[in-house]
């Protein structure tokens, strides 16, 4: 199975290169699932039910959420009639919305889970043993099971990874919104990215305007974060191909384009 994962949209020039980008993403790696964070998509804040259904459009398949998940109160109104979207399973009980959802791909399923960190993030129910409680439910319909972590510490993500090796098929971070370089398979044959990157604003911030965030460095006020609507573009993720039987990841690589790594350049 063939599964393609991009990293944080954050905002409509995030939306935008992803629109830009996809068809040729999809024709170079012809994935059977594609997967999308869209918990920026909305100006950098939450989701509405216009991009829920214009990421559908697009081709994405589930869209994966994380700590800004309520803050477009939109939501609310569709959420529970989402069932392409999902938002951290350790969220309280009592939530709106999944938190994990199975995508029939031919004869084949793919587990789709989203869990939410808890270091230097809001304090929720133990990721680590809410993975357990969704892996025993999961595995008695497929071994092939994909797992973004919304979290904010390297340690954190790499400790998710190790914890669930050889349990699930990958496990990506996002959040961080910076890529990091270590796409590996980890030795039980879970596939792992500590941070998928993120898919906005090339010359910003973490995808918001870099010079507000460097006022909020320099005045130490606070000051609204302001997604820039012009400029150049990135989009970040990753390819996995997971074997259909065994669930285990035979390949993992990471994907990032710009201007400086442009697709179909010497890193294609
Ligand atoms: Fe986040």
């Amino acid at each position: 199975m063939k599964v393609l994962f991009i990293g944080d949209v954050v905002g409509s020039i995030g939306r935008q290169m992803l629109q830009d980008t996809l068809p040729q993403l999809k024709k170079h790696y012809r994935p059977q699932v594609t997967i999308v964070n869209g918990e920026n998509a909305a100006g950098g804040r939450g989701i509405t039910e216009k991009i829920y259904k214009e990421f559908l459009q697009t081709g994405v398949d589930v869209i994966t959420m994380g700590n800004h998940t309520w803050d477009n109160r939109d939501i609310f109104e569709f959420i529970g009639t989402a069932n392409k979207m999902i938002r951290p399973a350790n969220f309280p009980e009592g939530t709106p919305g999944i938190g994990w959802t199975i995508i029939k791909v031919n004869q084949l399923k793919l587990a789709v889970v989203n869990l939410h960190g808890r270091v230097f993030m809001n304090s929720l129910d133990d990721p680590f043993r809410k993975a357990d409680e969704i892996l025993e439910q999961v595995r008695k319909e497929t071994n092939c099971i994909f797992v973004d972590f919304h979290a904010e510490t390297t340690s954190e993500k790499q400790a998710m990874g190790w914890y669930l090796d050889g349990r699930v098929s990958a496990v990506v971070g996002t959040h961080t919104h910076v890529q990091t370089n270590d796409a590996r398979i980890l030795p039980g044959g879970t596939g792992y990215l500590t941070d998928a990157g993120m898919t906005g604003a090339y010359d910003s911030i973490l995808g918001v305007e870099k010079e507000i965030i460097i006022q909020k460095f320099l005045t130490q006020l606070p000051i609204r974060h302001e997604v820039p609507e012009k400029g150049r573009k990135l989009l970040s993720g990753c390819y996995m191909e997971i074997n259909d039987q065994t669930g285990k990841c035979v390949k993992i690589e990471n994907i990032v384009i710009n201007e400086d790594r442009p697709f179909g350049g010497e890193f294609y």
